[in-house]
């Protein structure tokens, strides 16, 4: 097993299938015994998103706040230092031994997994968990380019009928309202979890890497947090070989890039006037829960 993502031997885009009611592809479910039993540690921390909804953003922020800006930060990619839990892609070392090879103290763990499927020793070892939310269109959006560029995942075919499988969950890990809401409501019982928002983010970096360390118990100066919201705004990180994902090879930079806009409101150039009112009227019938709020512009 090879942990030079260069050496990836994949195999063509995957195709969706149910896996317990969720819409998924091989690479996240084929070694779903492995993660499953995934052994975590009291002071492990998840980092639970939607894809595309800002897990990158938030796995360097927590990587700076724990181990500062160090050789590692230069030399390693993200996606080695928080490994991605549940993805198994042939010939490269699955996330979950990567993750059992961590020999940092907190291990990051990121993990796109609806609740339901969360291994069930982060709730028995009472992990802090950090989910973070991005509002649904601008999500769709980041999805649909993603899901061009990302060669494992299934073609995204044209945007209008990608927007009706939006809507009816038929995305790589599921549909994002469910997703959102189940991660939602089991913090009302668990009171590990830190549910952030990817706008919020944009809206004031600062602020939120301050609530952060309030959750996490973490005692950073001000000059300190105001140097790690400078150093991953949106241009720094996308220059940042170790945290732009170019040297990944499922993925195509030729098509897209990973780092793709960083903004708040693109969906308006992607939505025409019908297709946002057919996806507000849907959107109004799935999210009825009002304290759940996004917002799609600030
Ligand atoms: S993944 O593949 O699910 O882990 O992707 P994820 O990191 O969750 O989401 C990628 C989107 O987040 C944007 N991004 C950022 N926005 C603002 N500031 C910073 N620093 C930042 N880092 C990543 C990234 O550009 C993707 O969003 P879009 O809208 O496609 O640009």
């Amino acid at each position: 097993m090879s942990l030079d993502p260069e050496k990836a031997v994949l195999p063509s885009r995957q195709q969706l299938f149910d896996f317990h009611g969720v819409s998924m592809i091989p690479i996240f479910t084929d070694n779903w015994e492995n993660v499953q039993n995934f052994q975590a540690r009291p002071d492990d921390i998840l980092i639970a998103t939607y894809p595309k909804a800002g897990t990158t953003w938030v796995s360097q922020i927590l990587d700076l706040l724990y181990f500062g800006q160090t050789e590692r930060q230069k030399t390693i990619p993200i996606f080695e230092r928080v490994p991605f839990l549940e993805i198994a892609v042939p010939s490269l070392v699955s996330g979950k031994d990567l993750a059992d090879k961590l020999t940092t103290t907190p291990r990051l763990i990121k993990t796109h997994f609806p609740v339901q499927f969360v291994p069930k020793s982060f709730w028995e070892q009472n992990c802090k968990i950090i989910y973070v939310a991005r509002n649904a269109k601008d999500n769709i959006v980041s999805f649909f380019h993603f899901d061009r560029m990302n060669m494992a995942h299934p073609d995204p075919g044209d945007w209008s009928n990608y927007i009706h499988r939006f809507m009816e969950g038929k995305m790589v890990f599921g549909s994002w309202y469910d997703h959102v809401n189940g991660w939602w409501k089991k913090k009302q019982t668990y009171s590990n979890i830190h549910y952030m928002f990817y706008e919020d983010m944009i809206e004031d970096t600062e602020r939120e890497i301050d609530k952060l360390c309030s959750f996490l118990s973490l005692s950073h100066s001000a000059e300190e947090k105001k140097m790690i919201a400078g150093g991953v705004q949106f241009d720094n990180m996308k220059k940042n070989e170790m945290t732009n994902y170019s040297t990944f090879s499922i993925l195509d930079f030729k098509i897209s890039p990973f780092m793709r806009k960083g903004k708040v409101g693109d969906w308006k150039n992607h939505f025409t006037v019908a297709q946002n009112e057919v996806f507000d009227e849907d959107y109004k019938k799935k999210m009825k829960d009002p304290t759940l709020q996004f917002r799609t512009e600030i």
